[in-house]
């Protein structure tokens, strides 16, 4: 049985400045079910940076209804919205975004430490080795990240976002900033972790990449283009 993680109707996006009105998103629907792995791409400025932001949070909707898990996330207070990101969604951006004077081990423990459920050290340890493990980079746990490749740093950020056992990936252009071994090497990770169950949603310029995903969702001007493949919520 299929079970819907992830549900947007009819989602708008308008970002209004003093001279200018920008409709980022119009009318976007979708479902993404839990083992999905689904790619976003299209030209720049058509919206997939957007449509990532407010599937994980960290902006809201102009109009339209959005469900995790089957629970209306639409109106949360700002709280409420950062207690259901931590819960349930981890981040890969571009940018590593790993903190330079922490430890490989210290920045795949970040979510663990501010997580509500505050596992005790060695949970802690335990998980934080299990993700190192899965990402290929156990042998550079006591790395700092400027000590590492600019892939492994993409391979630690995995592992920080795969920490805290998020129901879904949200992954924007995890390979910009890489060379195209270092960023096949990523593309490998994240495709085992879907094949043992793991959900992403992943925005990407390189078709190579898009395809690799089950699912592909083309945006043009804020509105999917045609996308015989994904299934538009009702
Ligand atoms: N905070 C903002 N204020 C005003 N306009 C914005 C804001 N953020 C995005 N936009 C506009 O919304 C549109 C969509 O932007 P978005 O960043 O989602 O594009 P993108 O598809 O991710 O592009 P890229 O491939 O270059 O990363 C663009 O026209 C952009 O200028
Ligand atoms: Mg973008």
């Amino acid at each position: 049985m299929t079970t819907a993680l992830l549900t947007m109707k009819k989602i708008s996006k308008v970002f209004e400045t003093e001279e200018l009105e920008t409709h980022a998103l119009k009318d976007i629907s979708f479902t993404i079910n839990k083992g999905d792995y689904v790619s976003i791409s299209g030209p720049s400025g058509c919206g997939k940076s957007t449509l990532l932001s407010i599937m994980g949070l960290l902006d809201v909707s102009t109009t339209g209804e959005y469900f995790i898990e089957g629970v209306n996330v639409t109106d949360l207070t700002l709280d409420q919205a950062a207690e259901v990101r931590n819960a349930k969604i981890g981040f890969i951006f571009q940018s590593f975004n790993l903190i330079d004077e922490l430890s490989v081990f210290d920045n795949v423990a970040l979510p663990l430490r501010y997580s509500s459920e505050k596992p005790n050290s060695k949970k802690i340890k335990q998980r934080v080795t299990q993700c190192l493990e899965q990402v290929g980079l156990s042998h550079r746990i006591a790395h700092k990240p400027n000590q590492l490749s600019g892939g492994q740093q993409q391979r630690v950020a995995i592992a920080r976002a795969l920490v805290a056992e998020p129901a879904i990936l949200l992954v924007d252009e995890p390979t910009g900033n890489l060379d195209s071994k270092s960023g096949d090497l990523v593309m490998d990770v994240l495709e085992k972790l879907n094949e043992s169950g793991t959900t992403i949603c992943m925005v990407t310029h390189d078709p190579r990449y898009a395809d690799m995903a089950k699912t592909k969702i083309q945006l043009l001007d804020g509105t999917i283009l045609q996308a015989p493949l994904v299934k538009i919520a009702s």
